[in-house]
């Protein structure tokens, strides 16, 4: 078989990357493929790299189309616009694709996987999740033969690093997240981002790919990091707990639950030391037992590696289904209804007061609630102070319940900000 002729759509920082690859004589890409074309919107842009010999497409449709590319790489972005109707174009002919867009692959990933199985293109996407950290392969390769029960993960760097610049300089989210825009580690509308949407997206093609269901982005509950405050990151900590945006997915008598949500994690947990801009996953599969992967989730390099490991794999004639197993194979799991229970975290902005004390405890008593921690900040200048406390295990029903009787106590000048408490352990439910 002579070589894969490949065609990159986008070469912006993960193209970028990518072209360098392959322009990289040590790199084994080119002993089974060739790059023959490329498309951006700018062609006079300088990729750092020289592009004069590959065929050049303003439109990556029109790239998508070519009979003689046999692999057509898509990096543009964005879930819908030329990044879909380029994957599309690419798999109806049935070339290969390979991508890097998790947002495009978990809206749109079960109509693409449905046009591959059609027509023999592969769709692959390792480089979707985890940036450079083998999260997809580790879940539809060294787990297939497991049952995993859960997966949990740290997938956003830039929450990741906003939330850990926070604690090591004390600097309050808006000031980091500026930091980071100015720096370009946060995009200019960080939506996305710290609205835990990315996050929500890689969590639904891992959930798809380690329960065997259908991928269901429409069903991650979703909370972003936005009203995490140095008073919280402070008050945890002399609890015993970092925060962290934590994804997780886990399988609950048949039914699949996921959310992505700030949660407090214990100092032992294997996603509690995960700093900076690092990914990291954590897999619960039997009998493997529980298994943590960890690596750097975006950048040039790393994503670059990721999607030429699905080159490879192309070229090597070893590429499986696009979510692991056949379309036919995957259930469509019935959603956990959200009778969760665990160990809560609850701050309160409460007026300095005698007997707010006893207004909140009684609050948190009616509804069974029985108190793990109580801390209270020292008031700071002016009438409001920050209260904490950890709950002992609970229903989060009754902690709603408690939480919107104390909103209605005058005392209480703040919605209350609750997350959940996360333990180390085989079984992943909360604490
Ligand atoms: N950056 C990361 O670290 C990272 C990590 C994991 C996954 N990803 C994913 O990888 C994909 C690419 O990300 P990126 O960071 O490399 O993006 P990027 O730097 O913004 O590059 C996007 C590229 O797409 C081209 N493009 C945009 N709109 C186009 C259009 N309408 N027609 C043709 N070309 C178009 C741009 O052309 P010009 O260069 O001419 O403007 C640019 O080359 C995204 O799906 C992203 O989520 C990125």
């Amino acid at each position: 078989m002579g070589k894969l002729r490949v065609g990159i759509a986008g070469l912006g920082t993960v193209g970028g990357g990518l072209l360098k690859l392959f322009a990289d004589p040590r790199s084994r890409l080119n002993e089974k493929l060739e790059l023959v074309a490329v498309s951006a919107r700018d062609r006079s842009r300088d990729r750092g790299v020289d592009i004069g010999g590959y065929r050049w497409f303003d439109d990556p449709v029109e790239l998508a189309a070519q009979r003689d590319i046999d692999v057509v790489v898509e990096l543009i972005g964005g879930s819908d616009g030329p990044a879909k109707r380029a994957v599309e174009t690419a798999l109806q002919r049935g070339a290969h694709v390979v991508s890097a867009n998790k947002a495009l692959v978990a809206v749109h990933g079960l109509a693409l996987a449905e046009t591959s199985e059609a027509s023999g293109g592969k769709l692959l996407f390792e480089a979707a999740v985890g940036g450079g950290v083998p999260m997809v392969k580790a879940l539809k390769e060294s787990v297939a033969g497991c049952r995993a029960s859960a997966v949990a993960g740290i997938l956003n760097g830039t929450c990741n690093y906003i939330l850990t610049e926070m604690e090591a300089s004390g600097r309050s989210f808006e000031s980091v997240l500026a930091d980071a825009q100015r720096l370009g580690y946060a995009e200019a509308d960080p939506t996305m981002d710290v609205g835990g949407f990315d996050a929500a997206h890689k969590l639904t093609i891992l959930s798809a790919i380690a329960f065997g269901t259908l991928p269901d982005f429409e069903h991650v509950r979703i909370e972003g990091v936005e009203r995490v405050s140095l008073t919280d990151i402070r008050m945890a900590g002399k609890l015993g707990f970092r925060i962290k945006l934590v994804a997780k997915g886990a399988l609950n008598d048949g039914a699949v639950e996921m959310h992505v949500r700030p949660a407090l994690l214990a100092f032992d947990h294997p996603l509690a030391s995960i700093g900076g801009s690092l990914n990291a996953l954590v897999v619960d599969a039997e009998p493997a037992g529980q298994l943590t992967f960890i690596g750097r989730g975006a950048g040039a390099g790393p994503t670059a590696s990721s999607v030429a490991s699905d080159l490879i794999d192309l070229a090597e004639e070893r590429a499986g289904h696009a979510f692991g197993r056949p379309l036919a194979q995957l259930s469509s799991a019935p959603r956990a209804t959200p009778a969760e229970r665990g160990r809560y975290y609850l701050r309160l902005m409460v007026a300095d007061r005698p007997g707010v004390v006893a207004a909140i405890s009684d609050r948190l008593a009616h509804e069974g609630i029985s108190i793990e921690s109580f801390l209270q900040m020292p008031a700071p200048e002016g009438p409001v102070v920050p209260i904490v406390l950890t709950t002992q295990t609970c229903a989060r029903t009754a902690v709603e319940a408690a939480v919107s009787a104390m909103q209605a106590l005058d005392v209480v000048v703040e919605a209350p900000y609750v997350m959940p408490v996360e333990v180390s352990g085989a079984h992943w439910g909360a604490a």
